[in-house]
């Protein structure tokens, strides 16, 4: 049984995509062991209590230091015998003691498709650069900002009409299917880090050109 440990900032709606995907044995063989925050008025609490997962609220303004903060954080992970900490919507880069506690076993989800438009601002970034694919990406967390072995990806269109409302929706539709998906890959032992790639072990080989936007013919 994997134990899953959740760290978010915000209103958590991945964090609810990985609740409904365990509860409905999606994702097998593990459980969501704790949320924990470092915004007291995170929603992504309320999630936690409405489905029976401990919950704890850290501020780091509380502590002396980065690396103080995150060894706490690391050892409240560690007392529970967490074994994948999967970051939702947590606003911080995370420090040095939960990295080398937590070696290609901390997730994040971010909504573009690194390596392009790291940062805070992806979608914004994307529908502002003109691309005409945007998407989300599922990766190890390393030290960088968004910088570490990339585990899924998802593309969707991005519309001549699009607002970065709009494109944030689109995307996060895409992230709501992603992110368990990282997580059920991890908990059946079917990811592998080698250097920067990430083998899932996938055996289907799909068409060359999957997606193309706008799509031919139109
Ligand atoms: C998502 O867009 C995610 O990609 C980014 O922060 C946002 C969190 O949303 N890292 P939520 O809190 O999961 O609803």
């Amino acid at each position: 049984m994997l134990n899953i440990g959740v760290l978010a900032s915000g209103r958590g709606s991945n964090f609810q995509a990985l609740i409904d995907a365990v509860e409905s044995g999606i994702i097998k063989n593990a459980a969501l062991r704790l949320l924990l925050t470092d915004n007291p008025g995170a929603f992504a609490l309320e999630r936690a209590g409405k489905h029976g997962i401990e919950s704890l609220a850290l501020a780091p303004k509380q502590f002396s230091s980065r690396d103080v903060y995150f060894a706490r954080v690391a050892e409240e992970m560690q007392k529970r015998d967490i074994g994948l900490i999967v970051l939702a919507g947590f606003m911080r880069i995370v420090g040095r003691p939960l990295i080398t506690a937590y070696p290609n076993r901390i997730m994040n989800i971010h909504p573009a498709l690194l390596p392009s438009f790291p940062g805070l601002h992806g979608q914004r970034d994307a529908a502002d650069y003109g691309v005409k694919l945007a998407g989300c990406t599922v990766h190890f967390v390393d030290e960088g900002m968004d910088t570490g072995p990339v585990i899924i990806q998802a593309a969707v269109p991005v519309l001549d009409e699009d607002t970065e409302e709009t494109l944030s929706a689109r995307i996060l539709r895409c992230e709501h299917k992603i992110y368990p998906e990282a997580v059920r890959l991890f908990a059946e032992g079917r990811l592998e880090v080698k250097g920067r790639k990430v083998m899932t072990k996938t055996v289907t080989a799909p068409d060359d050109a999957l997606l193309i936007w706008p799509s031919p013919g139109a």
